[in-house]
């Protein structure tokens, strides 16, 4: 039996999957099993941050792992310390909660708010509002907050205690928010959704009316996060920060990994045995997040992210097989005139190229170290297959 007959006989086929076996990779390019070469502008889904193996990354993450793999969170590590530390202060949060996938940073971000209200205010104030097109994950709770149809499906009941308002508009927000709202839970750029850019006006208007009426603000940026924006979290470019960030993803360079931070009105929101993860902050994975976050936050990098950032969109909105390109920094959304993005994935495959598709965009999430030699070379073989 090769790979994909075994795998399909004894995987759940839950994916759509692209006939192609990956068997390592170095750098932002990789080889499939019969040799073949492709160069990585999805970054698993945005999760390899320092593309495939950085030799820095690779270091941290085996030295951990001959050192300590797992330690149950009855105890404590320096690592997981260290890590803390290091992301509260690069951040400006005051603590953090670990966990191991994004789905669960956002359970955790809607436990976090009902618990401060419930807190505070007692019953009956647990509805938190989300945007139409958002997604937040596939557990219960995340797909319920995910404000997209598609996702309400077979699983029934979903959970109660989330309303929807469109997204970018002031008006229905304001209908919407009432005595029984605890949190606003939105993504800055909805990813999966399509790169879409929430307006600077209706990020005011949800932070104006959360402080009037204590409610708190959770920022997804489970995509957005750890400086695929160009800045270490998207909220930046808006001048806010959320009383609640939830962030996976690309946090350890590709090692499973989810956190919750936390800011100074929720520091203290979980007490003893009201929120745990037996792997949650596991020291592989701080080791890969420290390695992470130290590159990243290293002299020049974000600034090199955004210079990146340009060339792509320079380069992608001269064609005339491109409308649009959406999305902040390494976080590209291309609208396409004529072609169908499902269709420019799997012939970027054939050509050596790995992109990603939301709704009817390419998704580009390269790797952040990408070289610009690189993009080059990547963005000649895509823009020849928009524009062939
Ligand atoms: C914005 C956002 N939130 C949540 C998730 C869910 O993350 P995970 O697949 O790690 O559970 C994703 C995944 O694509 C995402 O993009």
């Amino acid at each position: 039996m090769d790979t994909i007959e075994k795998f399909n006989s004894y995987v759940m086929q839950s994916y759509g999957r692209y006939p192609l076996v990956m068997e390592n990779g170095y750098g932002r390019q990789c080889t499939d099993e019969k040799n073949m070469k492709y160069i990585d502008f999805g970054s698993g889904i945005g999760t390899n941050s320092l593309g495939f193996c950085d030799s820095d990354w690779a270091d941290a993450v085996c030295s951990q792992v001959r050192k300590l793999q797992h330690n149950s969170n009855y105890y404590y590590t320096a690592v997981q310390a260290d890590f803390a530390e290091k992301l509260c202060r690069e951040t400006g949060y005051q603590s953090v909660f670990f966990c191991n996938s994004g789905a669960e940073a956002n359970e955790c971000a809607i436990k976090a708010a009902r618990k401060y209200s419930f807190d505070k205010y007692g019953k009956n104030r647990h509805n938190i509002i989300t945007l139409t097109n958002s997604f937040h994950g596939r557990t219960m709770a995340t797909l319920s907050a995910t404000g997209q149809d598609v996702f309400h499906n077979y699983f029934f009941p979903f959970l109660d205690g989330f309303i929807n308002v469109q997204t970018n508009d002031c008006n229905d927000l304001r209908e919407k928010i009432d005595d029984s709202v605890c949190a606003i839970m939105i993504e800055y750029i909805q990813g999966e959704g399509g790169v879409n850019t929430l307006s600077q006006e209706f990020v005011d208007e949800i932070y104006r009316i959360c402080a009037e009426k204590d409610i708190l603000v959770i920022a997804d940026e489970i995509q957005t996060g750890i400086g695929r924006t160009g800045k270490l979290l998207a909220g930046e470019y808006y001048g806010k920060k959320a009383d609640i960030t939830s962030l996976a993803k690309g946090i350890a360079g590709g090692i499973p990994m989810g956190a919750c931070l936390f800011g100074e009105k929720v520091k203290n929101v979980f007490t003893a045995g009201t929120h745990g993860s037996t792997f949650g902050g596991n020291p592989i994975a701080c080791a890969g997040g420290n390695a992470v976050l130290d590159k990243i936050m290293s002299d020049g990098f974000l600034d090199d992210v955004n210079r990146k950032a340009e060339h792509f969109r320079k380069r992608l909105e001269k064609s005339p097989e491109v409308v649009s390109v959406s999305g902040i920094g390494l976080m590209i959304g291309i609208e396409l005139k004529n072609k169908k993005a499902s269709d420019v994935a799997a012939k970027a495959i054939e050509k050596g190229l790995l992109v990603l598709t939301a709704k009817s965009k390419v998704r580009l999430l390269p790797p952040l170290n990408i070289e610009m030699s690189e993009i080059d070379s990547g963005l000649d073989i895509l823009i020849d297959i928009l524009e062939g």
